[in-house]
Parts: C-alpha cells; sequence; structure tokens
C-alpha cells in the first residue's frame, strides 16, 4: 500500500491561524511581534528566502523589517548592525540570512553568537543550543521543531520507537536527535558520508538531512516506517528531496514530499518563535 503523503503546507496552515490569534491578542497590549531580518549581497536564493521569511511575519500581522546590506559590507558594519537591533527595544526577534557573502564567511559564527539569545529565533545561539540539550525552555531550531511537530500531528506514540537520523548538522542532525530522545525514541544519529543503510533499514522513523538528492530510496527503508525529508537539493533549477519520493512512497507508512513537506513548516515554525520571543516580552509566557 503507498504511503500516506504528510500535508506540511496544511499543517503549516493550522499554525499559521493560531498564530494570528495570539498575535492579535498581543496587538490588543501593545505588543506587535518585530523582526529584523539582515540580507547581505545580492544571492537570489538568499533574497527569496528573506522574502518569504518577511512576508509570513507579516500574514500572522507581525511587523518585518528587512535590511538589505550590500554584497562589500564589512564585518564591522554588520555587528553593529547586530548591535543596534540587539539595543533596539521593539525589535523581538533577529535573523541574518546565511551563507554571508564569501569575504564574511569566517565571521558567521562571530555574527550569529552576536544576537541576543532572546532575539535569536533562528536558535542558532549556543545559549539556545544548550538549553535545548538540558530540555529548559527555549526557542528550537525551526527545521528540527518543524519535524517534531509534523510526528506531533501524525499522533504517534513516540516511546520506543528507534528513529534514524541521517546527518549532522547543528541546526539540524544533532537537535533532532535530542529532540526525539527527548520524546522517549531510541535515536541513532548517522553520518551521511557513512554506509547508513544497515540503519535505516531498522528504523520506525528517518529523518534525513543527507544533503544528495534521491540518496535513500524504498530498499533502504523498512515497511510502513515514517520518512521525514528535510533535504533541499536544486537539480536543473527544482528542489528535490533526499529521498527519493516514488520508491520510497511503496514502503513506508507516511512520507513528507519535497517541496511541500517539512519546508512550509519550517517557516511557520520560525514565525513561532518570534511570537514567543515578542510573548516572553510581554510577559505574556
Ligand atoms: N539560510 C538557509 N537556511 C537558513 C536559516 O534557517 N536561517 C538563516 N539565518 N539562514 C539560513
Amino acid at each position: 500500500m503507498a504511503a500516506v503523503r504528510i500535508d506540511g503546507k496544511a499543517m503549516a496552515e493550522e499554525i499559521k491561524q493560531q498564530l494570528i490569534k495570539e498575535v492579535e491578542e498581543l496587538k490588543a497590549k501593545g505588543v506587535t511581534p518585530h523582526m529584523a531580518l539582515i540580507l547581505v549581497g545580492d544571492a537570489e536564493d538568499s533574497a527569496l528566502y528573506v522574502r518569504s521569511k518577511a512576508k509570513n511575519c507579516e500574514a500572522v500581522g507581525g511587523f518585518a523589517e528587512v535590511h538589505h546590506l550590500p554584497e562589500d559590507t564589512t564585518i564591522d558594519q554588520l555587528m553593529a548592525l547586530v548591535d543596534k537591533l540587539n539595543r533596539d527595544d521593539k525589535v523581538h526577534g533577529i535573523l541574518v540570512q546565511l551563507p554571508l557573502p564569501h569575504h564574511l564567511h569566517q565571521y558567521e559564527k562571530q555574527v550569529m553568537n552576536a544576537i541576543l539569545p532572546e532575539k535569536d529565533v533562528d536558535a542558532f545561539h549556543p545559549v539556545n543550543i544548550g538549553n535545548m540539550v538540558i530540555g529548559d525552555k527555549c526557542y528550537l531550531g525551526v527545521t528540527a521543531y518543524a519535524c517534531i511537530r509534523i510526528l506531533e500531528n501524525l499522533g504517534i506514540d513516540f516511546k520506543g520507537k528507534h528513529a534514524v537520523v541521517v546527518g549532522w548538522s547543528i541546526e539540524i542532525g544533532k537537535p533532532v536527535t535530542v529532540l526525539l530522545f527527548e520524546k522517549g525514541c531510541a535515536v541513532t544519529l548517522v553520518h551521511p558520508d557513512s554506509d547508513f543503510v544497515p540503519y535505516t533499514k531498522q528504523a520506525d522513523i528517518i529523518v534525513t538531512e543527507v544533503g544528495r538528492p534521491r540518496a535513500i530510496t524504498g530498499d533502504m527503508i523498512k515497511p510502513g516506517a515514517i520518512v521525514i525529508d528535510t533535504g533541499s537539493n536544486f537539480v536543473d533549477g527544482k528542489s528535490i528531496g533526499d529521498v527519493d519520493y516514488d520508491s520510497a512512497a511503496q514502503v513506508a507508512g507516511y512520507i513528507t514530499p519535497v517541496p511541500g513537506g517539512v519546508g512550509p513548516m519550517r517557516i511557520i515554525m520560525l514565525i513561532y518563535n518570534l511570537v514567543l520571543a515578542a510573548k516572553q516580552k510581554a510577559g505574556a509566557c
């Protein structure tokens, strides 16, 4: 039997409606969630992502200010802007779109770490990552949280499930491993450059961050498994997942498509973090 296709767009829409209500309540108290987005340079895909984040912020009733800095911006200029936004009381969330232009690559960590943890809606700051590992209240990385919310929405019992995460990054693989463990799963984290097939074949839940198009095929999946594909590999201008959807859907129980699965959820979880930041500032949570 073919797998159930997980509709990330519909799930994101439901969360968006909830956020609209929360923003209305905040506005009634005189607080408008306010996100500052910084884009350095002219990379088209980054500009597209920033526009989409700003649009989603405004769609729930928030305010987005976009700072588009020129390609030749210096690290001092960028740090000065982050500092100014940190000190601006009306700004609840700050996002610096990555990657930075080539001459600023070496400073990415420095820039991320300069954003105040309470304004770090990406949840890239070591304080937020550390709090997530400890299990303390904090912002959760948007992609990792998107995966968890999708699984929660399916209504599955996490306890005792074997989850296999194929990926390693601090944005996806590592945090999703911790969050699945917190939920009660036995979790195996495997490197995408290793032989991950013996692991994926045993998994009840697979989360992929492989970075190669269609790297996981149906024969690598246990029948009935839940497959969450965070991949977005651009091939001929099209976004292709890490999972070969057609063969995997013959075997899996549930599967996220690319596009239309984790992607729409990622962006709404960013807005969720922004609204949380505004609520915290307003003393509403
Ligand atoms: N570039 C690609 N994805 C992201 C993201 O989630 N946050 C930021 N800041 N930059 C990105």
